[in-house]
């Protein structure tokens, strides 16, 4: 049977290795050098397996460009986007500093970390009108040091590959993976070091037989903000919980999905490296790590709410017709049961 090349990468890691962790499958599938679905994906969107908000208009990005705007009322501003894919969030802000204020548009220097080197061309054709303003790193670590920076990201933390434990028979096991025969095999282990660091640091309750997806890397991604700016604003949106609704035990099967082509799938075994696999965001341990590194959070609310509380009717100027795009925006963030419900924004200060 032919093999497409993640398939290969995992099927070899575990004949050299033995049974691989569910977060290092997870990881080639998303995150391989060469092959993996974050690395190759050139266009994210209505032609990819997925759209975030930022495909849908420009409102979302204009209201967070307000937040920001009042942030710097004075000094030079310097705004990071972790995670931008194509650059969309960050043209909205761009276009709406330009247009509302010259004076700190021509000051302000956009921090883009993503990781996908696939997409650069993508984000350069979409900032090309800012092609001065702003600067590229792959990673979080290239970052500078910076007084006073304003830092926001969409989707960024549901993108990251999970552990995922459960409890049997009493005892808290660890999911990893094998394969004989032909399929994947689950296999239930004593969990990792960082997976039993995070139950322990957070408090997580596993119930008999739940699986829950862990997220191992947020504290290494505070520690590195909080070290880097003096000092900082953040906004995270994003779809997830607060923890106790998050490994609630009526949410036995976790969060865990894959996209493909516009469809969820349940089995995250198949389309490796073609398939987009993300979870849902434990937002408490936003809280916990940013409070470790002196980072306080100050505001946790829906996203319908966040735009409603930071000036959405501002932004949609009076007298200025809304295009039909802003508007199907508009209904998508407002409407009940709507992206406006889903996602929350946790906004953190240091
Ligand atoms: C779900 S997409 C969201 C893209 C964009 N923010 C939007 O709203 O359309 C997640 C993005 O985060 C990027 N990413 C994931 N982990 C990253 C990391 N550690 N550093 C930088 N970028 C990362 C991925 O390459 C991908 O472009």
């Amino acid at each position: 049977m032919m093999f497409n090349s993640v398939k290969k990468e995992i099927l070899k890691e575990i004949k050299e290795k033995g049974d691989i962790s569910f977060r290092r499958y997870m990881d080639l599938c998303l995150y391989h050098p060469k092959y993996g679905y974050y690395t190759r994906i050139k266009k994210l969107g209505r032609e990819g397996d997925f759209f975030t908000s930022a495909h849908l208009g420009s409102i979302l990005g204009k209201v967070i460009a307000r937040v920001a705007l009042e942030y710097f009322d004075n000094g030079t501003p310097h705004i990071v986007e972790l995670g931008a894919g194509e650059g969309l969030l960050a043209k909205d802000v761009l276009d709406f500093f330009a247009r509302e204020n010259m004076e700190i548009y021509s000051k302000t220097t956009f921090h883009i970390v993503e990781r996908n080197e696939s997409i650069y061309r993508e984000i350069d054709r979409n900032l090309k009108e800012h092609s001065l303003k702003f600067v590229l790193y792959k990673d979080l670590e290239d970052l500078p040091e910076i007084e006073k920076a304003f830092v926001f990201s969409n989707e960024f933390f549901d993108a990251f590959p999970v552990h995922i434990v459960s409890k049997k028979k009493g005892m808290l096991v660890e999911l990893f993976v094998s394969y004989k025969d032909g399929t994947y095999v689950k296999r239930y282990k004593i969990p990792s070091k960082e997976v039993l660091k995070e139950i322990e640091e957070l408090n997580i309750e596993v119930c008999e037989n739940c699986e829950f997806e862990i997220n191992s890397d947020i504290e290494k991604i505070y520690k590195l903000l909080s070290g880097r700016f003096t000092s900082f604003k953040m906004v995270t949106i994003d779809y997830g919980y607060g923890q106790e609704e998050l490994y609630n035990p009526d949410r036995n099967r976790g969060t865990l999905m894959g996209y493909y082509k516009h469809r969820a799938y349940e089995n995250v075994f198949q389309y490796e490296g073609e398939m987009d696999i993300t979870s849902h965001v434990n937002f408490d341990a936003l809280i916990h790590y940013g409070k470790k590194f002196g980072v306080e959070s100050v505001y946790f609310k829906n996203q319908r709410q966040f735009l409603l509380d930071n000036g959405l009717f501002e932004v949609l100027k009076e007298g200025e017709e809304l295009s039909l795009k802003d508007s199907f925006q508009l209904k998508t963030l407002l409407l009940p049961d709507s992206m406006g419900d889903v996602f929350k924004v946790l906004v953190q200060q240091k």
